[in-house]
């Protein structure tokens, strides 16, 4: 008998920035202080809390792809998840890759 293994891809769907779609805030002053910097945390933040939550997936390799602006969000994430990583010494988050290019030279 041949043992069946079976792999979950997990996909997540974040909007950014904060207001659009069913991202949102309770806090005002937060949509004083939108821009792509504050979007980088926002997402990160939301992510950890994620794997927090769901500690079982915090091995598993971790790709972002967006459209249009995400061109931006998509490696400012990527660059906020690497820093981290690399300040805490450990991979906090599993990143593999990224896709996502357009907006990239707007
Ligand atoms: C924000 O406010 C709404 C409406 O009062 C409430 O249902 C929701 O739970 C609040 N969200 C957070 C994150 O506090
Ligand atoms: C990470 O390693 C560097 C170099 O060894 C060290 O200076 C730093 O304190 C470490 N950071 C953490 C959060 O452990």
């Amino acid at each position: 008998m041949m043992a069946k293994h079976f792999f979950v891809t997990i996909i997540i769907f974040l909007e950014s920035p904060v207001g659009v779609g069913f991202s949102y805030s309770n806090t005002s002053s937060d949509y004083q202080h939108t821009g792509d910097k504050n979007t980088a945390k926002d997402a990160y933040a939301f992510l950890v809390n994620w794997l927090e939550r769901f500690p079982q997936y915090e091995t598993r390799d971790f790709y972002i792809t967006g459209e249009s602006y995400a061109g931006h969000y998509v490696p400012q994430l990527a660059y906020t998840i690497f820093l981290n990583n690399k300040n805490a010494n450990q991979t906090l988050i599993n990143l593999k890759g990224i896709a996502g290019w357009e907006w990239l030279d707007r």
